[in-house]
C-alpha cells in the first residue's frame, strides 16, 4: 500500500547511513542531493560519527545500510536501538546489496521503527556491484552504479509524491530476519573470527595505519604490522582501503578489494 503522504520543502530531513565499502554512501549522498535540489533541507550523517541522536529536530529521517547475510550489520542495529521514541515523525529506509536481501530486514526494520513511534513512508533496495566473492568487470560495475543513482533520484521523487510503500511480508520477514540474526550472532565467537575474519599479508603490510583509522569498530591495531582483532563485523572496508592490498578474507579474494568509486572514508 502506498504511503500517500506528500512531503513539503519545509520539512527537515536527515539521512543516516552506514556503508562498509561505499555503495550505500554514494546512494545516500544522491538521495540527499536530490532532496536539496528540490528545495528541501536534507543532511547526510554517517552513523559511525553519531554520539547522540536528536530525531526531534528532523521531521523525516532516512536510514541506509548494506545488506549483509540477508540482514545488516550489528552497528546498524546498535544505532537503531539508540533512537528515542518519537511521536509520528516520518521515516524511510533503503539498502544496497549485491544480489538479494530475501526481504527479511525490510519487515523487521518497519516493526522496529513503528514501535518507536515513526510513520513509515517507503523502503527501497538498490542492487550495486557486490563487494564480496566476485569482481564484476568494470562496465558492469559502472552500469549498476549508474542505474542505482538514477533509481535513487526516482526514490526521492516518489517519496515526495507519497507514491511509495514499505511492505512487510508476514512470516517471510520474520523467518529471514531470525535466520540472518542467528548467522551474525555466531560471528562473535572466537572460532568464527579465527576462521573468517580478515587476514593480513605481513609481507605486503607497511604499517601505514590506514586500515586501523578507517575500521568502523576499531578492530585493527598497527604496531610493526596490522593486526586484526576478534570483533570484526565483516564490512570489508579494510580490504578496500589498504593501499598495499595486504588484507583479504575467505569471501574477499585478493583480486577483489572493492571500494565504490567516489566514496570517501
Ligand atoms: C559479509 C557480507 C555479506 C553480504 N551479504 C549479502 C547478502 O546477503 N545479500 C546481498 O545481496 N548482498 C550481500 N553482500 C553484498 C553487499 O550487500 C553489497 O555489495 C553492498 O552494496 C555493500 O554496501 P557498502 O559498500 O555500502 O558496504 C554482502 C557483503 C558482505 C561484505
Ligand atoms: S592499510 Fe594495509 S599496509 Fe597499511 S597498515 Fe593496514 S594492512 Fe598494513
Ligand atoms: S576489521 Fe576490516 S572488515 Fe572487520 S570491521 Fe574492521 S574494517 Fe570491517
Amino acid at each position: 500500500m502506498k504511503s500517500k503522504v506528500k512531503l513539503a520543502p519545509d520539512q527537515k530531513i536527515i539521512v543516516y547511513y552506514f556503508s562498509g565499502t561505499g555503495n550505500t554512501q554514494i546512494i545516500a549522498k544522491k538521495i540527499v542531493e536530490t532532496f536539496n535540489s528540490k528545495g528541501f533541507t536534507a543532511t547526510l550523517i554517517n552513523i559511525e560519527n553519531v554520539t547522540t541522536i536528536s530525531i526531534g529536530n528532523s521531521d523525516v529521517i532516512g536510514i541506509g545500510f548494506p545488506i549483509a547475510g540477508f540482514s545488516t550489520y550489528p552497528i546498524v542495529f546498535d544505532f537503531l536501538q539508540k533512537i528515542d521514541t518519537v511521536h509520528g515523525n516520518y521515516a524511510f529506509a533503503f539498502d544496497t546489496m549485491g544480489g538479494t536481501s530475501l526481504w527479511g530486514i525490510m519487515g523487521k526494520l518497519k516493526t522496529i521503527l513503528a514501535n518507536k513511534g515513526f510513520r513509515t513512508l517507503g523502503f527501497e533496495e538498490f542492487k550495486m556491484p557486490p563487494n564480496l566473492f566476485v569482481k564484476f568487470p568494470e562496465n558492469s560495475r559502472r552500469t549498476r552504479v549508474e542505474k542505482g543513482l538514477r533509481r535513487a533520484e526516482d526514490f526521492v521523487n516518489n517519496l515526495i509524491a507519497g507514491d511509495l510503500s514499505w511492505n512487510r511480508i508476514p512470516i517471510v520477514s520474520e523467518v529471514m530476519y531470525r535466520l540472518s540474526h542467528a548467522l551474525f550472532s555466531i560471528t562473535e565467537y572466537k572460532w568464527h573470527q579465527k576462521i573468517l575474519k580478515m587476514k593480513v599479508d605481513t609481507t605486503k603490510c607497511n604499517a601505514c595505519g590506514i586500515c586501523s583509522s578507517k575500521c568502523p569498530v576499531k578492530n585493527i591495531i598497527v604496531q610493526e604490522k596490522a593486526v586484526i582483532g576478534d570483533h570484526c563485523q565483516y564490512c570489508f572496508r579494510c580490504v578496500g582501503v589498504c593501499p598495499s592490498k595486504a588484507i583479504s578474507g575467505i569471501a574477499s579474494p585478493r583480486s577483489l578489494h572493492y571500494l565504490a568509486e567516489g566514496a570517501q572514508f
